[in-house]
């Protein structure tokens, strides 16, 4: 029997915080040739731009998507590019364009060229309605307008699978920290800075209050996540293929200063809540997901504790080399 051959694959957003990684855990999947990352800006020195093919291409210019496809002969679609919470809110108008428009594109291409897509939903599609412990299936009542982009999203993806058959697949990232790229904007970002400031000054401001409890994930099991999820056979993925919620570990920023003070000291976070407190209290402290540890069995690998060393970890060891 011969083996599969393999895929071609196009990332949108590919310089963002989950590009970064996601990218490279592909081109060693595939090979660096058979991944072809893309955004709109271009960062000289990037990793993946400097490691494997890189295209500037605005996912609202659905034709030059298209020569891309064409071009590569492309069969899979990771579609990063998005607006996320916080910038969003503050430019609504483009974070709906961008989401939801770019999303269009992207499936309708994904229906022509026969392509399989993945695109990533958030805890933000939760609203002040939903339980604390945020199940599968729940009422989707977000008050910002990324987290309604990112509903949309869901349903437009069971759209274009029931209907015209495309396989597209998403998860509900939880707020993600990693330490190769900065954070994109989103209201999880201070559980990404707040190293950076403990390390370089022991000092942190924090844009939520001390009792905020988010559900987080260290980027390595995101990484693991989505690939695992991309390759489950067709017939395991349920109707929550749009969303599947995801777990990693869930703290409050106390709990969080107390792990990096273990290792920092002194470390002193004061607080500072502005709109972000917001957006933070209107999504769920943790989320519940059997579903996605049924259907392709997902088990988180990072704790809080194992995360902090990471990270500290890692980004010291990088500022020494940078120094
Ligand atoms: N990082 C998180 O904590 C998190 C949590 C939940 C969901 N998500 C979702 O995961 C996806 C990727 O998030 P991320 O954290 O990597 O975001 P990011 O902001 O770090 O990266 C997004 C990338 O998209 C690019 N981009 C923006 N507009 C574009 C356009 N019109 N055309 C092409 N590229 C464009 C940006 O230049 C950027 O590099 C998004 O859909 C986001 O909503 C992320």
């Amino acid at each position: 029997m011969s083996a599969a051959p393999t895929p071609t694959v196009l990332v949108t957003g590919a310089l963002g915080q989950i590009g970064t990684e996601l990218v490279s855990a592909l081109r060693e999947l595939y090979g660096s040739d058979s991944v072809i990352a893309s955004d709109i800006r271009e960062i000289e020195g990037h990793p993946v731009i400097n490691n494997g093919p890189f295209l500037t291409a605005d996912v609202l210019d659905k034709n030059s998507l298209k020569v891309i496809i064409e071009d590569n002969n492309v069969n899979i679609i990771y579609h990063l590019a998005a607006i996320l919470s916080a910038t969003g809110e503050k430019n609504p108008v483009l974070c709906e364009r961008v989401n939801v428009g770019g999303l269009a594109n992207v499936l309708e291409l994904a229906r022509e060229y026969e392509l399989r897509v993945f695109s990533p939903s958030s805890i933000a599609v939760f609203g002040p309605d939903c339980p604390n412990h945020a199940p599968q299936i729940t009422p989707l009542n977000p008050t910002t307008t990324y987290g309604k982009t990112k509903v949309t999203g869901e349903i437009m993806a069971k759209y274009y699978w029931e209907v015209h058959g495309v396989d597209v697949r998403g998860i509900r990232y939880p707020g993600l920290i990693s330490w190769k790229a900065p954070a994109g904007g989103g209201t999880t970002d201070y559980a990404v800075d707040i190293f950076h400031h403990a390390i370089m000054s022991g000092k942190y401001s924090c844009f939520v209050g001390p009792d905020t409890r988010l559900p987080m994930m260290y980027m390595d099991d995101a990484i693991r996540a989505t690939l695992e999820m991309m390759d489950t056979p067709v017939e395991s993925i349920s109707d929550s293929r749009g969303g599947y919620n995801i777990s990693g570990c869930s703290f409050t920023v106390t709990e969080l200063v107390a792990e990096i003070s273990k290792v920092i000291d002194p470390f002193e976070c004061t607080y500072s809540p502005d709109i972000r407190q917001e957006y933070a209290d209107s999504w769920p402290d943790s989320v519940d997901d059997t579903e996605a540890s049924n259907d392709w069995g997902w088990k988180a690998e990072f704790g809080l504790e194992q995360l902090v060393n990471e990270m500290l970890t890692n980004l010291t060891r990088t500022r020494e080399v940078e120094e």
